[in-house]
């Protein structure tokens, strides 16, 4: 009987070493330090004028700097400026007591190459490169993904790789919500950020909050749930949005094209109005929409009409001509007109498809990244998998009456090597 009580406690405490050791290494993993991390690029004004940069360091930084010049051939030759920084102080579950600091340049020139570095006067990171946008439309790309979510930096990484590798030219990275898995966990942003490494640094960043950005406070009096505290101080996105959702529901103008972000976590009707306003004064010839629930569901009991009704109306009045979503699982695309309605995703956690009429093209259980090229009136969208593998591809041309004229581009080949049509 003694003996037995013995292995009890012994098991237990091996349980609860184990359990610690593995918190120890998560927190060396993760921990902050003097030197600049998750360094991200974002945009909270004019990108043909400004650029924010956002990165975290330990308490111990007394002054967060950044420096900027145009950048130069020759790294000697670059003489910057210098902006300080603005500080949030910051405390996480398992990293601890940190600190976020953004900086906004601005007064920049369009369609120039910029050379910046941030730290706190001595210690500084390398100099990154980034590109202001033209002030007019001009030809641009940029990658769009889907729930990355789970196994971060095991099995999402490689699709950010490879798509980055597919189109090293992007102007920006788009993210259409459930980065990660659970809104509060440190470890899991630092795989998100440590995932694309230097290349959000260098390629802007754009993101709607998904559910799974939502966590319940237990120190909040009522029972709804907040947006993780990790969004505003390590993302710097434009005020531009109705009150409340300020810095998920926004828009950003980059060379003839209007994006919005609208956050289909809360607050959804406010957004509405919002959104009427801000389609009845729009100036670009595209306008691309993002958010995470999508509003043609490809997963089995996941139909959404509730925001189908209140935003697609909208959406077909003011002839909107993309709109990315995620949260599903699964991939499909329609094939109608209006506008082109796509759920993908970019992580390991894949549902069942549900196939259905309005999908022209979809897939299960395929991890997948977008590569998006709009050229005057013609739009490219092309999507394909974690090894490169082209697996779906359309265009949009703009017509005469507001109507896009919607053009398969993918060959019968290419679309019998999917696991669906
Ligand atoms: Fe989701």
């Amino acid at each position: 009987m003694i003996e037995m009580r013995y292995k009890k406690y012994y098991s237990a405490l091996f349980t609860i070493s184990v359990k610690v050791f593995f918190c120890f290494v998560a927190l060396s993993f993760i921990a902050a330090s003097p030197y600049p991390d998750r360094i991200v690029l974002t945009w909270s004004g004019d990108p043909s004028d400004s650029q924010a940069v956002t990165w975290r360091t330990d308490r111990s930084v007394q002054r967060a700097l950044a420096q900027i010049a145009v950048a130069e051939e020759n790294g000697h030759d670059i003489r910057p400026t210098e902006v300080e920084a603005v500080t949030t102080p910051f405390s996480s579950e398992l990293g601890g007591e940190v600190c976020y600091h953004s900086v906004n340049f601005n007064g920049l020139l369009p369609g120039t190459t910029y050379a910046y570095r941030v730290g706190d006067g001595e210690v500084w990171t390398e100099w990154f490169h980034f590109r202001t946008a033209s002030r007019k439309p001009e030809p641009f790309s940029f990658i769009y993904f889907g729930d990355a979510q789970t196994d971060i930096k095991t099995y999402w990484s490689r699709v950010f790789r490879q798509a980055f590798r597919g189109d090293p030219d992007a102007a920006f990275t788009l993210h259409a919500g459930d980065l990660i898995n659970r809104a509060e966990n440190d470890e899991q942003w630092d795989e998100w950020f440590n995932a694309p490494g230097w290349v959000n640094a260098s390629v802007p960043v754009i993101a709607t909050p998904g559910n799974h950005e939502y966590f319940r406070d237990r120190y909040a009096e009522s029972d709804s749930s907040c947006l993780s505290s990790f969004w505003q101080p390590q993302f710097a996105f434009p005020q531009n949005g109705p009150e409340g959702v300020k810095e998920s529901c926004y828009y950003i103008d980059y060379q003839g094209v209007r994006i919005i972000s609208l956050n289909s976590n809360e607050k959804q009707e406010e957004q509405s109005q919002w959104l009427r306003d801000l389609l009845s004064h729009n100036p670009q010839k595209w306008t691309i929409i993002t958010f995470h629930h999508p509003i043609f569901s490809p997963a089995m009991g996941r139909d959404n009409p509730e925001l189908r009704n209140l935003w697609k109306p909208l959406f077909d009045e003011f002839k909107v001509d993309l709109v990315l979503t995620g949260h599903d699982h699964t991939y499909a695309r329609t094939h109608s007109e209006g506008s082109a309605y796509i759920v993908s995703v970019s992580g390991p956690k894949l549902y069942d498809l549900d196939k259905q009429e309005w999908m022209h093209r979809s897939a299960e259980k395929i991890q997948l990244y977008q590569i998006i090229r709009i050229d005057s009136d013609k739009l490219a969208y092309e999507a394909y998998t974690a090894t490169g593998r082209l697996y779906d591809k359309f265009t949009l041309e703009k017509q005469e009456g507001g109507k896009n004229l919607l053009m398969e581009a993918i060959s019968d080949a290419t679309m019998s090597s999917g696991s669906f049509r």
